[in-house]
C-alpha cells in the first residue's frame, strides 16, 4: 500500500487499546531497522523526520528511502510525519513534498498564537489530504534549536484542550504530562535511587491525561519524549569509552499504561540513538582493525531493529494489528 495518513491507524489504536510508535529517521540503516521490525511483527508504524533530520539527510534522500521501505513492505501501514515543525513554511514544504502528516509545534508561543498558526497549517494540510498534530503544554529538553530549560516546562492545562482542538481543527494533540526529550529526562535531585543505585524518576501525570481524555472523548493523544533510556545500553556506552552519567528515561511500564489509554502515538528517538551508538562503540572496541562502515553499521542496524521490536511488543502493544 502507499504511504498512509494516521487517521485509520489512530482510530484502530484508540479502539484497540494500543499505541503506534513514531520513530525518528535520519539515515538508511534507521529506516531499514524500524520498518523490518514493523513488518516482522505486523505492526503499523510512523516514520518521523525532524527539521534537523531534513537538514542532515536532505528531503529527497529521506523521501526516497521511505518510498523504498514502503515498496519493500507493502503490507505495513506506514505514515511519514514531520516532527516538531516550527513554521507554516516548513509544514507546507513537507506537505508539498509528500509527507502524509505534519506536526506544527507552537507550544512555546501564547495560546492565541499557537491557535492561529496551527489553524493556518490545518487549512493547508487538510486541503492536501494531510493530517496535523499540534501541541499544548511544553516539555523540558532540546528539540532542534528550541531549548526548554528545566523549570520552564509546563503541564498541559486540561481546561484549554477543547477550545484549542475546536478552533484549530487539528487531528491529534501532543500533551505534556511529565515526559521530556533526550537521554537526561530528569535531574538526579528530581529522582529517588533504587537498591542498585539507579535513578527512579517521578511518575507521569496520569491525572492530567485522564482529564484531557474526559474533555476530548475519542480524540487521539500523542506523547513525545517517550524513550526509556534502558540502563543496559547506557552501561554499554560507558563500558566502551562513552560518558553518559545519570542518563534516565521514562519507565516502560508507565508508557505501556499510557498506550492502553487515549494515547495513540508514542514518540521514540533517543532509545534508537542509544542502541545504535552502544553497538557501534562495542563493535569498534572489540574489532579495532575494522574500517569498513558496513562492519559496524550492520550490527547497528540490527540494534535498531531489536530496539523497535522490543518497543512494539513490550511498550506499544501494536504487534499483530495488520
Ligand atoms: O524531539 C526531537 C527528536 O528527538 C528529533 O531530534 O531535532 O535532533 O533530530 P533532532
Ligand atoms: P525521546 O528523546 O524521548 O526519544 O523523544 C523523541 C521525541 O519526542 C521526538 O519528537
Ligand atoms: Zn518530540
Amino acid at each position: 500500500m502507499p504511504l498512509v495518513t494516521t487517521t485509520e491507524m489512530f482510530k484502530k489504536a484508540y479502539d484497540g487499546g494500543y499505541a503506534v510508535g513514531a520513530f525518528n529517521v535520519n539515515n538508511m540503516e534507521i529506516v531499514q531497522g524500524i520498518t523490518e521490525a514493523a513488518a516482522e511483527l505486523r505492526s503499523p508504524v510512523i516514520l518521523q523526520v525532524s527539521k534537523g533530520a531534513r537538514a542532515y539527510a536532505n528531503h529527497a534522500y529521506l523521501m526516497k528511502m521511505v518510498e523504498a521501505a514502503v515498496e519493500l513492505n507493502p503490507e505495513v501501514p506506514i505514515a511519514l510525519h514531520l516532527d516538531h515543525g516550527d513554521s507554516f513554511e516548513l509544514c507546507k514544504s513537507c506537505i508539498d513534498g509528500g509527507f502524509t502528516s505534519v506536526m506544527i509545534d507552537m507550544s512555546s508561543k501564547s495560546f492565541e498564537e499557537n491557535i492561529a498558526i496551527t489553524r493556518q497549517v490545518v487549512e493547508y494540510a487538510h486541503a492536501h489530504g494531510v493530517v496535523v498534530e499540534a501541541e499544548l503544554g511544553t516539555l523540558e529538553g532540546v528539540e532542534d534549536e528550541v531549548v526548554v530549560e528545566a523549570g520552564q516546562a509546563s503541564y498541559t492545562r486540561p481546561e484549554e484542550v477543547e477550545e484549542f482542538v475546536t478552533r484549530t481543527g487539528c487531528d491529534s494533540l501532543a500533551i505534556a504530562i511529565g515526559t521530556s526529550h533526550g537521554a537526561y529526562k530528569f535531574r538526579p535531585e528530581q529522582c529517588t535511587r533504587n537498591e542498585k543505585g539507579i535513578l527512579v524518576p517521578p511518575p507521569l501525570r496520569f491525572d492530567v491525561l485522564e482529564e484531557v481524555t474526559k474533555r476530548l472523548p475519542g480524540f487521539p493523544i500523542v506523547l513525545h519524549g517517550s524513550s526509556s533510556v534502558p540502563q543496559e545500553f547506557v552501561q554499554m556506552v560507558n563500558q566502551y569509552g562513552g560518558n553518559m552519567p545519570d542518563a534516565i528515561g521514562i519507565p516502560e511500564e508507565q508508557l505501556r499504561k499510557a498506550a492502553t489509554s487515549a494515547v495513540c502515538k508514542i514518540n521514540i528517538d533517543s532509545d534508537i540513538r542509544l542502541a545504535m551508538t552502544a553497538q557501534i562503540r562495542k563493535h569498534l572496541f572489540e574489532n579495532p582493525s575494522h574500517f569498513d562502515p558496513r562492519q559496524y553499521l550492520k550490527p547497528a542496524r540490527q540494534a535498531v531493529k531489536d530496539m523497535v521490536a522490543h518497543k512494539i511488543v513490550n511498550v506499544l502493544g501494536s504487534n499483530d494489528r495488520i
